[in-house]
């Protein structure tokens, strides 16, 4: 198992120590062009979650690769480049101008900018013929059948999964205005997980493909959770904002939790939550 971040929830430059904490660093979804992002308010707190409208704010491509990209390198911690676009070609084109990470992470489902008007399966098509470097979609639960398209991403050539992104969601003030500016944002942080865990669940049995389970993990508990629903890796978003030493503790709380459940190993918990229909062991 792998603690990793989540895209856009950690600062790698700003918060090195706490990137050196995890085992692989994912970065802010990078498209082709710069993006300011949205305008403010970006971020609202709920009850049970974050909003967050960020709108993908980002140096751009070019400034990525020719200045971030050397200096995440340096950190000396596994490097997962976020990939964003609007259309195949965008997303191909930087994927082939990437050398010496990790992973790439095909951003497939951001909530604040308008969908990618290529489907999944096509996006992912086009990667794959542009770099040998292992792909995981990341995909949303927004979607009624999310096993299909994993299917669909499987079958073009994704070597994994990250699951999930947000969800739309919008929060109003006192006066009855929303609260961000955009009126709605992705909707993040604990509420997410049962609706994480589902998706990681059903997405394992339809395609084995190895899984970076995300959505309101904020305990080793959580994490073991989504290993066994059948995630191999597991990745912190929203609790970082509130929680800069959590890859430490939910580390060590992993390890409790396992034992609690009789489980060796984060690893042999992998797929261990049994489905109420057949009781069969998840595939992963
Ligand atoms: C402030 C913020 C920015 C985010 N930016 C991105 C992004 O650039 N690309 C992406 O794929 N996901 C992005 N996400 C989604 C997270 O990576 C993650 O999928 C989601 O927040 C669920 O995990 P969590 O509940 O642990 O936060 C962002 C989430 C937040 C809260």
């Amino acid at each position: 198992m792998r603690l990793l971040n989540a895209s856009g929830c950690l600062d790698a430059l700003a918060a090195p120590e706490v990137a050196r904490e995890l085992d692989g660093f994912v970065t802010k979804t990078v498209t082709p062009l710069p993006r300011e992002g949205a305008a403010p308010p970006r971020i609202a707190e709920t009850a049970h979650g974050m909003l967050n409208a960020i709108g993908l704010a980002n140096p751009g491509r070019e400034r990525f690769l020719a200045d971030h990209l050397p200096r995440l390198r340096e950190l000396g911690v596994p490097v997962w480049v976020s990939v964003g676009g609007f259309c195949a070609d965008d997303y191909a084109e930087t994927c082939s101008r990437l050398t010496d990470i990790e992973a790439v992470e095909l951003n497939l489902s951001c909530p604040n900018v308008d969908e990618a008007a290529d489907s999944a399966a096509e996006i992912v098509a086009a990667c794959r013929s542009a770099t040998p470097l292992p792909l995981y979609a990341k995909l949303s639960a927004a979607h009624p059948d999310i096993a299909e398209v994993a299917r669909a991403v499987a079958a073009a050539g994704a070597d994994g999964l990250s699951l999930v992104n947000t969800l739309r969601g919008t929060a109003l003030d006192k006066q009855l205005r929303p609260m961000l500016a955009r009126g709605s944002g992705g909707y993040s942080g604990p509420a997410l997980k049962p609706v994480a865990l589902h998706a990681v669940r059903v997405c394992a049995e339809a395609t084995g493909l190895p899984i970076v389970g995300m959505g309101g993990v904020a305990s080793g508990r959580d994490a073991l959770e989504f290993l066994a629903c059948g995630a191999r890796d597991v990745a912190l978003g929203t609790v970082l904002f509130s929680d800069p030493g959590a890859p430490a503790r939910v580390r060590s709380e992993l390890a409790a939790a396992c034992a609690d459940a009789g489980v060796a190993s984060p690893d042999d918990a992998v797929g261990i939550a049994k489905t109420p229909e057949t009781g069969e062991k998840i595939t992963a």
